[in-house]
């Protein structure tokens, strides 16, 4: 695939592109999709209409400032528009981010099973990824401490964790904001904060430091994977030199209209977290009768363990056949797992009874 003279920055070549989870499945009448934490009820019928009304003039650009979705969130969530940004997806403020504060020579340090975007986006900018060891798969604040150097620029953290599901409490998060090393900023990427009742995504702690930044996106609870749009809340002066960065038209006009109006509706997302909790638990109760335990997850998924990675592989492969797609986390270095995104009733009754069968001995 090389060219013999146009040749991209070495680094570039260090990346591992990012696996995207199935959306296809061997076999089955219909494919249920459950590999990449996407909401199954979808998004608010009123964002919808709303992405749908903005669809009828694709000829403008958006307004650049993105003011009204940043009102918006301030409102719900009580905090300083001014200190708000917003990017195509929450991925693009882990791009910004990377790019803005970390270069050649520059470590930015991940917990182990963090998120793939995170090293992707490290490299892309020239810095070196460094990963700290979990404990039992859960974010150890000292083995990051320790992890730290004088070249340490960036620290991601998301509260609960993808692919894990695990979470670690605000005064273990607070522990690590204070104690990293002066150069480097603390990113917690909330991606999955709306899950937990009455969580905030540690917006308080963004509040009280000038070290911490917190990303949410639109792409899960608020079911606009499709759209891209995510968003970001930090200390002035790093807002300040993100949107140095940011390009002016970087989210579309239909998912800022989309997103101003899911963020408001309440209701639909309270609904959507407590189905959630509802099978998430269901689920993994069944799941642990069949000797398949998982941690407690706090998030759209469940994680079960297998006895082997032979055998998570065969499950893998046997849910396909009945149409349910998973993620494998072979590349997550967890190959004795799989993670299971909570779908609708019949999902979690179709993923149980199937690997209930696969338990006692069906196979592909
Ligand atoms: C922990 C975490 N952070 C960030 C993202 C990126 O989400 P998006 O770019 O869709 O906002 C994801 C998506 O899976 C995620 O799991």
């Amino acid at each position: 695939m090389s060219h013999k003279t146009i040749i991209p920055q070495p680094r570039v070549l260090d990346i591992a592109p990012y696996v995207q989870g199935k959306s296809a499945a061997t076999g089955g009448n219909r494919v249920t999709k459950l590999s990449a934490n996407e909401n199954p009820h979808g998004p608010s019928p009123l964002a919808r209409a709303a992405y749908i009304e903005a669809a009828g003039a694709l000829e403008v650009y958006p307004n650049s400032s993105h003011a009204e979705l940043r009102a918006a969130i301030a409102k719900v969530h009580c905090i300083n528009p001014e200190r708000v940004i917003c990017g195509a997806g929450s991925d693009e403020i882990i791009s910004f981010l990377c790019n803005t504060y970390a270069g050649i020579g520059d470590e930015v340090l991940y917990s182990q099973y963090g998120f793939a975007m995170y090293p992707i986006s490290a490299l892309a900018a020239g810095a070196t990824p460094v990963q700290a060891p979990e404990t039992e798969r859960h974010t150890d604040v000292d083995a990051l401490l320790t992890a730290c150097t004088d070249r340490t620029k960036l620290v991601f953290i998301a509260n609960p964790n993808n692919p894990t599901g695990t979470m670690i409490s605000e005064a273990e998060i607070a522990r690590l904001a204070e104690g990293l090393p002066p150069q480097a900023l603390l990113v917690l990427d909330g991606a999955y904060a709306e899950f937990v009742e009455g969580f905030n995504g540690h917006a308080a702690l963004v509040e009280a430091r000038d070290n911490v930044v917190m990303t949410r996106t639109f792409s899960k609870i608020y079911g606009l994977g499709g759209a891209r749009i995510g968003w970001g809340y930090g200390p002035e002066h790093v807002i300040d030199a993100l949107n140095r960065v940011r390009g002016p038209f970087n989210v579309s006009a239909t998912a800022l209209a989309a997103a101003e109006v899911a963020v408001q509706d309440a209701a639909y997302t309270e609904k959507c977290r407590v189905e959630n909790a509802k099978w998430r638990g269901w689920l993994r109760d069944e799941l642990a009768t069949i000797g398949l335990p998982s941690d407690e997850s706090f998030a759209n998924f469940i994680v079960p363990h297998f006895e082997s990675a032979e055998a998570a592989a065969a499950a893998d492969t046997y849910l396909q056949t009945k149409g349910l797609v998973v993620r494998a986390l072979t590349g997550y270095g967890l190959p004795a797992h799989l993670r299971i995104t909570i779908g609708d009733e019949i999902a979690c009754r179709a993923v149980a009874a199937t690997l209930a069968d696969f338990m006692k001995g069906a196979r592909a």
